[in-house]
């Protein structure tokens, strides 16, 4: 496997290779991100992972500075995955002048759910990934499913630039007890970690409904907030949205109920299709 920091190393190494398969990341990485990467393997004829903690998607107050950096772990997990190449560009080789061009996606489609809570988080994620998509050259790119609108997002990015790209996603990853695997699990304590299922079982708990019948989404959403308030979460929001745009269900839709919430300090999210 080999670990590239330019991007002319980077453009000089997938010269021989016709069909990069692109697994974007963070670093600090877990089973999910290498579930991706074992799921490019047979996607493309070289597999890349790209890591860089990207200050464009972060507001002020959230954890840029504290995100975890894990170069060296991450490249070990990687190369034993399957990885080929891994880029971990430096901001200055990503950003070597401020981002001033950047990606707005539409507002219908960024501006709810985590858009709402965190402005401009989906602004600073299509920029980097267009960019990343452009150095890396990729003609298929993984994103997991615990993202799920960050997902949607980039697919409608990609469709409507008509760029040369399979968006593929990743099923979410979870531990044994449901907890969906996400870099910031690693800020909970033991026990926080046991009570963050509560986030997953309220999930649950909506799918069995909807599965069951119920139609009040209204009252089904409330009664999640309030399962998780009374636990002592601050919720964000839970929401029942159609798979297909993340609208308000009409009837007949295919659903996805979806669900983002603090836990003392760390914003988890997580998010379960009917
Ligand atoms: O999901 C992530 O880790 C990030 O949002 C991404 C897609 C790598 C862009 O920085």
């Amino acid at each position: 496997m080999q670990l590239i920091h330019t991007i002319a190393e980077l453009r000089a190494a997938l010269s021989q290779y016709r069909h990069p398969a692109v697994v974007p990341t963070m670093g600090n990485l877990h089973a999910g991100h290498l579930a991706l990467v074992r799921q490019a393997k047979p996607l493309g004829d070289v597999t890349v992972s790209t890591i860089f903690v990207n200050r464009l998607q972060f507001a002020p107050h959230e954890d840029f500075d504290t995100y975890p950096r894990t170069l060296e772990a991450d490249c070990a997990q990687l190369e034993a995955a399957g990885c080929d190449i891994v880029f971990a560009p430096s901001e200055q080789e990503l950003y070597p002048q401020p981002q001033t061009f950047k990606v707005h996606p539409p507002t219908e489609l960024a501006d709810i759910l985590e858009g709402h809570f965190r402005p401009g988080f989906f602004i600073g994620v299509c920029t980097v990934v267009m960019k990343l998509l452009a150095v890396t050259q990729a003609r298929t790119a993984l994103f997991g499913k615990k993202d799920y609108q960050q997902l949607m997002v980039i697919r409608n990015m990609v469709k409507q630039f008509a760029l040369p790209i399979d968006v593929v996603g990743g099923e979410t990853q979870r531990s044994e007890a449901g907890l969906a695997l996400s870099s910031r699990n690693g800020y909970l304590s033991p026990a926080q970690r046991e009570e963050a299922l509560l986030l997953s079982a309220t999930l649950r708990k909506i799918v069995t409904a909807l599965r069951a019948g119920a139609s009040d989404v209204a009252q089904l959403e409330a009664e999640g907030m309030h399962a998780l308030r009374s636990a002592g979460w601050v919720p964000d929001y839970v929401a029942v949205r159609r798979q297909a745009d993340l609208q308000a269900p009409r009837g007949g839709d295919d659903l996805v109920v979806l669900a983002a919430a603090r836990l003392g300090s760390t914003r988890l999210i997580d998010n379960m299709e009917v």
